[in-house]
């Protein structure tokens, strides 16, 4: 039965511990790893000055994960009541997004999508495609070519289909009959977007549950970082096509 102050010491030093793992921060977000539900267990002895820390990485391919655990080791060891840190990396559970304190959600800014307009009820482009169309009596352009994704009737509404335009994966949604196009490709670690479930305008990736906004291609929710890229769609005789629009060369026919 551990006396009174041997469960303070225990409870000043795991805090201490606390406070170095906050300045410790994620190799891919700019988050610390302790907001970022990233250690799963801190085991202290006071008496002896032994830590042992259990904790994950947002992905095993993560490219420091060989590194990371000596890195926190040294910080922690950094503190005087330490005299020996060992940290173990595990993989099980994998880390998730629920595993963020309010603060890492709001330092990562995880804006709720519906702060972006809906399209109209005319459209069929998302929006990202439609800023790369622009307004075609000002523009020149050389354009790639439409590829079917299918027909209208064979994608539904809440239907997804993958289609490989010119090399590229790409994942085509009907979300209450409009339509969007994005890389079938996770920007955090590849996963495959078109398993993940789509609630209105977000789709979560399966992996680690990333977040992106099917309209624009923005993350929304950690640990990817960096958008998806979005693919133009249009409804043409009766087919769903999209085209990779990266490639195009456009030029403004006004003076400049
Ligand atoms: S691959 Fe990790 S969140 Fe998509």
């Amino acid at each position: 039965m551990p006396t009174e102050a041997a469960s303070i010491a225990h409870t000043i030093l795991t805090e201490q511990v606390i406070g170095v793992l906050r300045t410790v921060y994620d190799p891919e977000l700019p988050v610390n790893i302790y907001d970022l539900g990233l250690v799963y267990d801190i085991q202290v002895e006071p008496q002896s000055g032994k830590v042992h820390i259990r904790m994950t990485l947002t992905a095993p391919g993560c490219p420091v994960a060989q590194t990371f655990p000596g890195t926190v080791e040294c910080s922690v060891r950094e503190l005087p009541e330490v005299n020996e840190a060992c940290v173990e990396l595990v993989w099980d559970p994998p880390w998730d997004r629920t595993r963020m304190s309010e603060a890492a959600r709001l330092t990562l800014g995880m804006l709720d999508a519906g702060d972006l307009p809906r399209p109209d009820t005319t459209s069929v482009a998302s929006v990202a495609g439609a800023l790369r169309n622009r307004d075609s009596n000002d523009l020149e352009s050389t354009r790639s070519d439409w590829v079917n994704v299918a027909a209208q009737d064979d994608l539904p509404d809440g239907g997804v289909s993958v289609v490989d335009v010119n090399g590229t994966e790409v994942a085509v949604f009907n979300i209450g009959g409009h339509y969007y196009a994005i890389e079938d490709v996770c920007t955090h670690d590849g996963g495959t977007l078109a398993e993940g479930e789509v609630e209105e305008f977000e789709i979560e990736c399966p992996r680690h549950g990333a977040r992106f906004d099917l309209r624009t291609g923005r993350v929304t929710a950690p640990p990817a970082y960096e958008a998806v890229t979005t693919f133009p769609v249009r409804i043409h005789d009766n087919r769903v096509q999209v085209r990779e629009a990266r490639d195009d060369s456009i030029r403004t026919n006004k003076p400049p």
